[in-house]
């Protein structure tokens, strides 16, 4: 029952790859989820399972996203976006925080020209102030390098957090409100998306989370307000392009009513 609820309880996957790619070429494009949301959870224990570092759960975590990016692209998700350090990440210990920090970089040093090559634009959402200068400046360039690229929109959240975004874009319109540039009363839905580190997306279709907790942990608040849950108890170092494959075709089978009702 809790896997048709919810996702994926077990650690296997169905069928093989080119089965699953297979199902997926054979989908109607429309049933396809536009925006994809995934929070990388489980590297910790991942690795602590298997006896080793948390931080080698994190570094096994990038060889997983590379595989997810590019199948992501293959299928035609137009947007993935994925939690790589939350703003509540930084009560973590300063080694593990240090380490991520060099995962990132490192993660742009080394692929960065790959993924241009494949087309991918790479974003970056998120506070960024309190990352490094030498980050920040990384990052500015691989959006730059990137920014006319017409493939898969690849948004990493680095010190990101669903409230914060919100109280970012509330501040700037409150501002703008008080300059006299906008009247309150025109404030909608579209002007708030349009503020949002997502503007360029469509909402949250589907947000996977892999790692076996049940909850959003402030990832895309207001984007996610009628996105699917796609839940598997596998971690993320586990986590293969058929888990992927697998949510994206429970996508597709879901009836979808943004809060009205089915035509009878
Ligand atoms: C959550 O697992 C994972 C993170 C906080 C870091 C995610 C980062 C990566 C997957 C590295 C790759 C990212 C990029 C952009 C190169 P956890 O540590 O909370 O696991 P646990 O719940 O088992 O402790």
């Amino acid at each position: 029952m809790l896997k048709k609820l919810w996702g994926n309880k077990d650690n296997r996957t169905a069928a093989t790859y080119e089965e699953y790619l297979e199902k997926i070429q054979k989908l109607d494009k429309e049933r396809l989820p536009s925006h994809v949301a995934v929070i990388m959870d489980g590297n910790g224990r991942w690795a602590t399972a298997k006896g080793l570092l948390r931080t080698a759960g994190h570094k096994a975590g990038v060889e997983t996203l590379k595989n997810i990016l590019r199948t992501a692209d293959k299928i035609g998700i137009k947007t993935l976006t994925v939690y790589a350090f939350s703003t509540e990440n930084w009560k973590r210990p300063p080694a593990e925080v240090d380490f991520l920090m060099s995962l990132f970089s490192e993660y742009l040093q080394k692929e960065l020209h790959a993924m241009n090559e494949e087309n991918v634009r790479i974003d970056f959402i998120g506070k960024r102030d309190e990352l490094s200068a030498s980050l920040q400046k990384q990052m500015e360039e691989a959006q730059d390098l990137t920014k006319n690229n017409t493939g898969v929109h690849f948004n990493v959240a680095a010190d990101y957090g669903g409230r914060d975004e919100i109280l970012r874009v509330a501040k700037k319109m409150a501002r703008m409100a008080k300059n006299g540039d906008i009247e309150p009363e025109s404030i909608t839905e579209e002007l708030f998306d349009s503020f949002t580190d997502t503007a360029d997306d469509a909402p949250v279709d589907l947000l996977i989370r892999p790692g076996g907790d049940y909850r959003l942990s402030n990832f895309l608040l207001w984007q996610s307000a009628y996105a699917e849950l796609w839940f598997t108890e596998t971690n993320w170092p586990d986590f293969t392009p058929q888990h992927f494959m697998e949510a994206v075709l429970d996508f597709a089978a879901r009836e979808r009513r943004f809060g009205g009702v089915t035509n009878a």
